[in-house]
């Protein structure tokens, strides 16, 4: 039978049924399971999740029919006690504090987007050409995306989704430094490293001006030789700062060699495993793959942000810290803002701001009618509140198939 009840009287034995959560939102990576040790309630608590549904038909007794404890347990994975050593952080209650609105920030943040988009150039630029890095100019600019990310960090990253239409070689590094700074928030870094943080990843794909176009651009699985000579890409980001004598923190070079190295040492290039990659690294590599798998290519469409968070979250626990792909995926949102989406009335929407505290409600515009009528009054709705509880988000449209920009509701199209 199923029941529920309060997460505080889970006791070992007992079968929970169902977390009552979507995938991204609990500690676990089924919604079901058996609960063997204290740790498993304490990760639930710790979630906020206050109550669960178990099957009662499940729950195991001992032999003796007395309470079971963990060592009693009956089942525990071999490879659950063969992980690699994980880095705990200390739990940070992800509370944003916006203290502008979306819509208010976003001149702000567009001026600072587009400095930072025309320094990105210049970047890539001086590499190919082996001339000397103006570290005081990136360094100004990443201190604007900070400042922007502290007032309101929803507007940079809708600008994100919103300037898709520009060269990959100069957006993903800046995008990877804005989804950087934005969830090294969430995970409570301070501004001092939010701003080492912010260059290190402006830095972090500088080698491949130094991989052939060829191989950076071959639409094609790469030979072997041609993965080898790409993956050096990052150990050369490395060396091009340190050749150049910049100066700049230590961790900024580290961010740029070791933004694919990956917690059960599959990475490269040094093949470090979990405590020994350096938090800011893993910060810039979860960005990295995020950007990389929701842009758009010559070769290929950007998947949806919904399907890029959901890959990563198959990387839990093998590529990543758990924890951190949780804050990640808390940070950026389901559905980030400039997403357009559909809701179960028909009605079509334009999200403009993650409501951090329940990924599936952000604040929304609602441009059109179910029957695709535009309105020319769109109006906000905060999906959190009670009052809206009716409307739900049924689905994602593609900017292709939305058929209108979704920048113009944020009063901002591309240059300000
Ligand atoms: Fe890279
Ligand atoms: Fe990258």
């Amino acid at each position: 039978m199923i029941r529920k009840i309060p997460t505080k009287n889970l006791k070992i034995g007992m079968f929970v049924a169902d977390v009552g959560r979507a995938w991204f939102n609990h500690p676990w990576k089924t919604k079901s399971k058996y609960i063997s040790d204290q740790n498993e309630i304490d990760e639930l608590t710790r979630y906020g999740i206050d109550e669960v549904y178990i099957d009662t038909q499940k729950t195991l007794k001992s032999e003796s029919g007395s309470k079971l404890t963990a060592k009693d347990f009956p089942y525990k994975p071999p490879e659950e006690r063969t992980k690699p050593a994980r880095v705990y952080l200390n739990p940070v209650q992800i509370k944003p504090d916006q203290v502008s609105a979306v819509e208010q920030e976003l001149p702000k943040a567009a001026k600072a987007y587009n400095r930072a988009l025309d320094t990105s150039k210049a970047l890539v630029a001086a590499c190919r050409m082996n001339k000397r890095i103006e570290v005081d100019a990136v360094q100004e600019n990443v201190n604007e995306l900070v400042e922007s990310v502290s007032r309101n960090q929803d507007a940079l990253t809708a600008l994100i989704k919103l300037r898709r239409f520009d060269d990959y070689t100069y957006t993903h590094s800046l995008n990877v430094s804005v989804l950087s700074i934005a969830s090294g928030k969430a995970l409570g870094l301070n501004d001092a490293d939010l701003r080492i943080l912010g260059l290190g990843t402006m830095f972090h794909d500088l080698g491949k001006c130094r991989v052939p176009a060829f191989i950076l651009n071959k639409p094609d699985k790469l030979s072997d030789e041609e993965f080898i000579i790409m993956k050096n890409h990052a150990a050369l980001s490395a060396e091009i700062l340190i050749e150049q004598k910049l100066p700049v923190d230590d961790l900024v070079i580290k961010v740029a060699r070791h933004h694919h190295e990956r917690m059960d040492g599959s990475g490269y290039p040094d093949r470090l495993e979990g405590a020994d990659i350096p938090h800011l690294a893993t910060i810039c590599g979860l960005s990295d793959v995020y950007d990389a798998l929701t842009s758009d290519r010559v070769y290929h469409t950007g998947m949806l942000p919904h399907d890029a968070l959901k890959f990563i979250y198959g990387l839990r626990g093998t590529h990543f810290q758990p924890e951190w792909v949780d804050r990640f995926v808390q940070s950026v949102g389901i559905y980030p803002p400039g997403s357009v989406v559909e809701l179960n009335t028909g009605h079509v929407a334009v999200v403009m701001e993650v409501n951090h505290d329940a990924l599936l409600c952000p604040l929304i515009k609602i441009v059109a009618e179910p029957n695709g009528q535009l309105y020319s009054r769109p109006k906000l709705m905060d999906l959190s509140k009670t009052e809206n509880r009716s409307y739900t988000i049924q689905a994602v449209i593609t900017p292709k198939k939305a058929g209108f920009d979704p920048s113009y509701y944020f009063s901002v199209k591309g240059d300000e």
